[in-house]
């Protein structure tokens, strides 16, 4: 009797510490621990292509992604056994266990797959015939892994009226027990948000749309580098969210996101005929009159197909280049004067040089001498005749007197020098 007792203690209580060891690290949907194995961060391998794999599963990641109700095994429903198979890759549309309770069916997303199918990026066109380049195509994880699984907290900005912790705590006063009035909040608000930022947006676009080759395939042009010139892209890349990001231009209003058509079909919302009703929303430019939809979003400066920006662009550039230029020869010679302000290309005469002084008054003594002769006047016998004064020479200097006083003049200022 205590024996049978002690032993089903012990059974109970090693059962109890695996328990605890096991829900440690089990999340409450994995059934089959999976997790088990692939929480460990180091579970990778190198494949037969060279490539790095990591089979590493973030426990904590995945509970606060929008899968964190899906059981592995739905969407990896062929891993049966352990060792496994080699996985096959996973098909974002078949049904998990999930229970969708608007129509009551086990949940699937096959209806976005088949937007997406009838949308500009269907991989077959209206005849069922495969569009060339079919690689470009995306499919849903193309535009949905980057970042894979972002935690729900950070969507829920408190910036829009009525959407907070405090409006959430109206609906305990109802609903009382349990996390009901948090799980359909979350759900709820955060589906009121976009649940991408607009420059995260524009990246998934842009993996396709601003590759080189991808355009040249597909005779498209660069719409994303024309978008960021404009100005909804500059405020979208300063942080606006109120500014239209590509989604909010090329989905009708109302419409499944993942129904983006090509211009040319008349449904779409960037056709000719539609676009003044996409520019009207509420929330963008209710009322602007109809020229507002003549704006170009895509300028490229494409001289064949948008010959006047193309011109404008380069008188603006010429413009720009003159301007610029002239004003900066400007600076450039107050900077110089200013560095060196003594600086001259001719040579300044200088004051206290008396072999140049002297030279200067000989010559023009010589020259005063000169004159006279040749007016037959004789020289310097006259006390009239006033000393030179335009040669602007002090007294002494004066030409007035003889040639040979010149000279002992000479001596004395080389006496001074001396
Ligand atoms: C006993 C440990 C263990 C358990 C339990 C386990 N796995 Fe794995 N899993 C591994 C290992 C090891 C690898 C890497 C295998 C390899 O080297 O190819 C792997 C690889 C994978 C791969 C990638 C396989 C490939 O070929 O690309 C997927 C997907 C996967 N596991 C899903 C699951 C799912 C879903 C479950 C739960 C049903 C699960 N695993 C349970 C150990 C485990
Ligand atoms: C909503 C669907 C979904 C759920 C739920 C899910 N996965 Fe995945 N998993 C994917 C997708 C998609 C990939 C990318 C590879 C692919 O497309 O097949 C992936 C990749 C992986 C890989 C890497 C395989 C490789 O080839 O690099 C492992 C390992 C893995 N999952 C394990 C798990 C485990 C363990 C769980 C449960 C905790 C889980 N997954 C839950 C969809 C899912
Ligand atoms: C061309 C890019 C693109 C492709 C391809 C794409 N999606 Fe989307 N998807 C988006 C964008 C953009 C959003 C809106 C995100 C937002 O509102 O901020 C979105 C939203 C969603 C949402 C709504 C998420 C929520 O919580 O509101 C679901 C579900 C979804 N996509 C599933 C899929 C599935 C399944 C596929 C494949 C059949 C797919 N998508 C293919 C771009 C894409
Ligand atoms: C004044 C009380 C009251 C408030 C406040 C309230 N609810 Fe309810 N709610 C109810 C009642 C009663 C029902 C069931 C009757 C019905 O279906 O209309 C219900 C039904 C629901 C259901 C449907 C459940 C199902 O399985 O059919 C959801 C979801 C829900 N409420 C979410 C919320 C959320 C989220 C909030 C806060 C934003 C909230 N409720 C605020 C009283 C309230
Ligand atoms: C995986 C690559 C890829 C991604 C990502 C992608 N696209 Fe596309 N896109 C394509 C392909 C391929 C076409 C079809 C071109 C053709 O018909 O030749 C296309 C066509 C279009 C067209 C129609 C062009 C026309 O007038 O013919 C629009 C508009 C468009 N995409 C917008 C977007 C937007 C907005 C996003 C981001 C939410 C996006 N695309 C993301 C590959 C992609
Ligand atoms: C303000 C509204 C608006 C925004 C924002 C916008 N587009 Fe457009 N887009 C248009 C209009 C209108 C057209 C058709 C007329 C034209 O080409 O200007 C167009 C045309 C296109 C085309 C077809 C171009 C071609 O060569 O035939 C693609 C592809 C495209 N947009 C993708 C994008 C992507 C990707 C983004 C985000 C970076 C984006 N658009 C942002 C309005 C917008």
């Amino acid at each position: 009797m205590i024996i049978r007792r002690s032993i089903s203690i012990v059974i109970t209580l090693s059962l109890a510490l695996v328990f605890i060891f096991v829900s440690d690290m089990v999340y409450a949907g994995d059934e089959l621990n999976c997790v088990l194995c692939h929480k460990h961060r180091g579970l990778s391998r190198i494949d037969k292509d060279g490539q790095f794999r990591l089979f590493y599963i973030n426990q904590e990641l995945f509970e606060s992604g929008p899968h964190r109700r899906n059981k592995c095994k739905d969407c990896h429903s062929d891993i049966d056994r352990i060792p496994h198979n080699p996985a096959k890759e996973v098909d974002c549309t078949q049904q998990c266990h999930i229970v969708e309770p608007s129509g009551n069916k086990k949940f699937s997303h096959k209806p976005v797959a088949k937007i997406l199918e009838n949308s500009t990026h269907g991989k077959l066109d209206k005849n069922g015939e495969p569009k060339p380049y079919q690689e470009d195509f995306p499919s849903c994880k193309s535009c949905h892994d980057q970042p894979l699984y972002r935690p729900f907290s950070i969507y829920k900005g408190e910036k829009v009226a009525g959407i907070s912790k405090r409006a959430m705590s109206r609906c305990k006063s109802c609903h009382t027990s349990g996390d009901f009035a948090e799980d359909f909040y979350e759900h709820v608000t955060t589906r009121l948000h976009k649940s991408r930022y607009s420059v995260e947006t524009i990246e998934v676009c842009a993996k396709c749309h601003q590759d080189e080759g991808f355009r040249e395939r597909h005779e498209l042009d660069d719409v994303i580098t024309s978008y960021k010139e404009t100005f909804h892209g500059k405020m979208v890349i300063l942080g606006s969210e109120k500014t239209p990001d590509c989604i909010d231009c090329h989905v009708v209003t109302g419409e499944n996101t993942h129904l983006i058509e090509s211009q040319s079909v008349d449904t779409s919302s960037v056709h000719e005929n539609n676009l003044n009703t996409t520019c009207r929303t509420s929330e963008c430019h209710a009322e602007a009159g109809a020229m507002l939809s003549s704006f170009q979003t895509h300028v490229t400066y494409d001289r064949e197909k948008y010959p006047m920006q193309f011109y404008m662009l380069i008188g603006f550039k010429a413009l720009m280049a003159f301007v610029l230029y002239f004003f900066l020869t400007l600076i450039f010679f107050e900077l110089l004067r200013r560095l060196f302000p003594k600086f001259s290309f001719f040579k300044e005469k200088k004051i206290d040089d008396y072999d140049d002084i002297l030279h200067e008054i000989k010559s023009s003594i010589k020259q005063n001498e000169q004159s006279s002769d040749d007016k037959n006047i004789a020289p310097n016998t006259s006390p009239e005749n006033p000393p030179d004064s335009s040669s602007g020479k002090s007294p002494e200097n004066s030409p007035g007197k003889t040639s040979d006083k010149t000279k002992s003049l000479d001596d004395i200022l080389r006496g001074k020098k001396e």
